[in-house]
């Protein structure tokens, strides 16, 4: 058996961000985080997902400028690359073959059930046939590295599902035992993160807070836009639901995080205190992570090699499951 844990091969972790404009807090406490823990516990996979991105991004110098801005990102957050191998999806142009291959074994059905592609529509993002058969793509990213375990936000949830249905169908039609079925890795402390306006973070809805903000003040006047109630500032406040302690518990203690919900109880301060500390804090916590990325933007020469490096690593792992496949259908 193939599955999580039934082989002797190290668990291998595979997860993939689009580079679809600076990553926001919600990226990061979602996927990259996460990503980035997981990298000490198993053989880890991460790629940017430029493919997925052609179907909101429309110009090559974008695309390229924001995959080369991501991987400096994520390399600043603590991605290893000496642990982690780590490229670009387009410099393995074999996950484009099995995702035409798992076409063939996917229901229309399956792809209907998806709410992304009507979310994505919904936001604006033109319907195309690239954006309705994304989660096949997604599949063969996962599948084509035999990959036991996907670190992701609630959000890819479905796509897992996706995933691992697709893969079955597969087994089922052609070999048991011939594809890994994945397990999705969802932290439910940072299952969803808050945006501004309390609705989930994303990039979509003018509402992040981004993990880069270009200066301390603009970070500090997002931070202030945070949306609260309007109980007067003498008056006790009430913590349960309120999106700035949420935020405020990502980067603070537990002891911090009671400390503030404490406070709120108590009244006697308005928002515009508790805003500050948050943004204090904020600020604290990427501030090592910035200074980092100012170093590898600087050298992007490395970068490059760090992308290179990596695609021929996962080349070869991803030529190997896909040879199974070809002969597995006949080819
Ligand atoms: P966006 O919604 O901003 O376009 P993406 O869809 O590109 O974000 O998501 C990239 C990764 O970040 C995914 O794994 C997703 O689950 C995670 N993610 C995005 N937004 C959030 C959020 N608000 N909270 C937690 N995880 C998130
Ligand atoms: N669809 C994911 C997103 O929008 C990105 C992604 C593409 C991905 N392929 C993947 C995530 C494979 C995990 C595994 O965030």
């Amino acid at each position: 058996m193939r599955g999580l844990f039934q082989t002797l091969d190290p668990m291998r972790i595979l997860s993939g961000i689009q580079p679809s404009g600076s990553p926001h807090i919600g990226n990061y406490f979602g996927m990259m985080e996460p990503a980035i823990r997981l990298q000490e516990e198993g053989e880890a996979f991460y790629f940017i997902a430029d493919y997925h991105s052609l179907t909101s991004i429309h110009s090559g110098e974008e695309l390229r400028e924001n995959v080369r801005n991501l991987a400096i990102d994520f390399l600043a957050c603590g991605l290893d690359p000496e642990k982690a191998t780590f490229w670009r999806q387009s410099d393995v142009p074999e996950v484009t073959e099995l995702t035409w291959i798992l076409s063939c074994v996917t229901p229309m059905g399956l792809l209907e059930r998806c709410v992304s592609y009507k979310d994505k529509i919904a936001q604006g993002i033109s319907p195309s046939h690239g954006l309705f058969a994304y989660p096949v793509l997604q599949a063969a990213d996962i599948l084509i590295f035999d990959s036991n375990l996907v670190p992701v936000g609630k959000d890819q949830k479905q796509h897992l599902e996706v995933t691992r249905d697709v893969a079955q169908k597969f087994n089922d039609r052609y070999g048991e035992d011939l594809l890994v079925i994945p397990e999705p890795r969802i932290r439910e402390e940072t299952a969803v993160v808050p945006g501004l306006d309390g609705q989930k973070m994303s990039k979509s809805y003018d509402n992040s807070i981004l993990l880069f903000e270009e200066t301390e003040k603009k970070l500090r006047k997002k931070i202030m836009k945070i949306v609260t109630d309007s109980t007067p500032v003498e008056d006790p406040k009430d913590p349960e639901g309120s999106y700035l302690i949420q935020l405020y518990s990502l980067v603070a203690s537990s002891d911090e995080v009671k400390k503030m919900e404490a406070c709120f109880r108590a009244g006697g301060q308005g928002y515009g205190h508790y805003k500050q500390q948050v943004f204090e804090k904020l600020r604290d916590h990427f501030a090592p992570m910035r200074e980092k990325r100012e170093k590898l933007a600087a050298d992007t020469d490395y970068v490059d090699g760090v992308l290179e490096d990596g695609a021929k690593r996962a080349g070869e792992k991803a030529r190997e499951v896909l040879d199974r496949v070809r002969s597995a259908v006949g080819m």
